[in-house]
């Protein structure tokens, strides 16, 4: 027993959420150079740009220059082994997005302080809610004008309820912007702005008071100090508990461009994020330090290579050792998979997988009998829980233009319905096919894929709806009441559960306080039941 704590304790598998544009990108390059995995600032960027010349990936993706694919990225840092999982963002937003924070130990939030709290980092946080998973917070652009820290640290504080504890403070902002103060460290680095490549540490100062602070910063000098006596007095302290808990953030300034408080950023996550902890299953609550091995599947990446129709499962490591060749359980269809050619992504690309331990996602190749939501054990016959699907917040109806071709279409919605590329709903009243989506992206790879993997010639069609829940309630007759007042809102998911359908979150809270037995859910545990509900 527990032959792998060492390893398991050495590792952090973290997802990087923001809002578009805050320095999502520029910051996870910058995590990559400090850590060694690469030794470029623009790898990042340029290795994304070069993946879509490669044309393995789907013609949309090319087409559009943007990723629909979940990176995983791994790397060392002092010892500690790294999983940075990325997740996306801009147009291609999807469920993914939000499951991605299914596979995580911890986040790391970049906030624009400019721009404050935006939606997209809202969305997040909330998912981050579901499992409480610890936040640390970077706001980013500190070379930049921006809101005051104070402001910025209140505006997170009451949209994302979260209390903020600053573990660094920024001397000045925009073009005098001379460094953070450290606090957990109680150290202070200044630099000189500019956008090098390199990993600068700037002068390192461990005394306020000491004189060549104001040699070096002159009347900043004593705003700082100024400045941190005020937040020392005023500022909630770090409470690690309260951290693991997600219940406070810790908050860092810097920019990432400039590679600043980057650094401090890196050795603190190292430092104070969890290792992989247990997670719940449905009969019991499994601990990394078990020795049979046990994951589940967060993603399902398609068309890796169109010629082989290949899959990438993606699996999350939670308890025991991966060795290469191993046979796994696979919970729902209760057979043994050879998990033979399992990849993990480094952050230089990927690579054939020897060994892997909790907290580690590995990639395994699959012609579609693999599913998001799937658990692999060893042999007990296990289900983890938390892997949802989410709320739509978009809506489609499907045009068939070929009606010889409903088989096929119905093959093709279910698999990509397991896949979690989109959402499929039967209304109870009519004959339709409705999509549902957390991205409007969506809807236009599941046409693609419908084009190109089933040969359905579909269209998509707006419909009304803009809400969805999936109802649930205790009582089987005020069930059916409900359901005869609202049925042309009622419609089937692909696996059978009941969704009420509208047009706004107003008609929805209307509904709620009309009905309060029912319950109104918005994520529902994918299950292990088959998808043939939606013929
Ligand atoms: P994202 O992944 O969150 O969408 O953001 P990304 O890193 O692509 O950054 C968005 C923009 O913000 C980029 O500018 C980037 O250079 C800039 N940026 C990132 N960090 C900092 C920072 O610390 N300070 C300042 N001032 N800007 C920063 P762009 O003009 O869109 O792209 P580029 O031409 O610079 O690559």
């Amino acid at each position: 027993m527990n032959i792998n704590r060492k390893e398991i304790d050495k590792r952090r598998t973290f997802a990087i959420i923001s809002h578009p544009d805050a320095g999502k990108t520029t910051l996870t390059e910058k995590l990559l150079l400090f850590g060694g995995a690469i030794h470029q600032a623009g790898a990042v960027k340029a290795r994304k740009a070069q993946r879509y010349a490669r044309s393995d990936w789907m013609a949309i993706e090319k087409e559009r220059g943007i990723s629909i694919t979940t990176s995983v990225m791994k790397f060392n840092y002092g010892g500690v082994e790294i999983n940075l999982l990325d997740t996306p963002g801009h147009q291609d937003f999807s469920e993914d997005t939000y499951r991605v924070l299914t596979a995580v130990d911890s986040a790391l939030m970049v906030i624009d302080n400019a721009r404050g709290v935006e939606p997209q980092t809202e969305k997040l946080m909330e998912v981050c809610r579901m499992r409480n998973i610890p936040i640390i917070t970077f706001i980013n652009k500190l070379d930049a004008e921006g809101m005051a820290p104070l402001d910025v640290i209140s505006d997170i504080e009451d949209k994302l309820q979260i209390e903020c504890s600053p573990l660094s403070w920024p001397i000045g902002m925009g073009k005098r912007f001379k460094g953070v103060y450290n606090f957990y460290k109680k150290e202070l680095h200044l630099f000189k702005p500019g956008r090098k490549t390199d990993i600068r540490e700037g002068i390192v100062i461990k005394d306020l008071s000491d004189l060549k602070l104001d040699e070096i910063i002159g009347s900043q000098a004593d705003e700082l100090r100024e400045d941190i006596e005020l937040i020392e007095g005023a500022a909630d302290p770090f409470e690690p508990d309260h951290y693991l808990k997600g219940n406070q953030t810790p908050v860092f300034f810097g920019s990432a461009i400039n590679n600043f408080g980057v650094k401090e950023l890196l050795d603190t996550l190292v430092e104070m994020a969890p290792s992989p902890g247990p997670r719940a299953a449905l009969t019991r609550e499994v601990s990394p330090y078990e020795k049979s091995f046990s994951g589940f599947v967060f993603k399902i990446q398609a068309n890796m290579n169109p010629a082989h129709r290949d899959r990438i499962a993606f699996i999350r490591i939670c308890s025991g050792k991966f060795t290469k060749g191993m046979k796994a359980f696979q919970n729902r269809t209760g057979k043994d998979v050879q998990f033979s050619n399992a990849t993990i992504f480094m952050a230089q690309g990927r690579e054939n997988v020897a060994e892997a331990y909790p907290g580690d996602i590995i990639g395994i190749y699959n012609h579609g009998t693999i599913r998001i939501g799937d658990t692999f054990t060893e042999k007990e016959p296990l289900k983890f829980c938390g892997i949802p699907n989410f709320s739509p917040e978009f809506f489609k109806k499907v045009i068939l233009k070929n009606p010889l071709k409903a088989k096929h279409l119905r093959k093709g919605l279910i698999q990509l319905a397991e896949e979690g590329v989109v959402q499929v709903f039967r209304p109870v009243v009519g004959n339709d096919y409705l999509l549902g989506a957390v991205g409007i992206l969506q809807f236009d790879v599941t046409m693609e894929r419908l084009r190109s993997e089933y040969g359905v010639d579909a269209v998509y069609e707006s419909v009304n709806y803009k809400v969805s829940r999936w109802i649930e309630c205790d009582d089987p007759g005020k069930m059916e009441a409900f359901e005869k007042k609202n049925r042309t809102n009622i419609a089937l998911d692909a696996e059978g559960a009941k969704a009420y359908l509208t047009t706004s979150e107003w008609q929805l809270g209307y509904c709620i306080e009309q009905w309060p037995e029912i319950k109104f859910n918005k994520t529902r545990e994918i299950s292990d039941n088959d998808r043939n509900l939606l013929s």
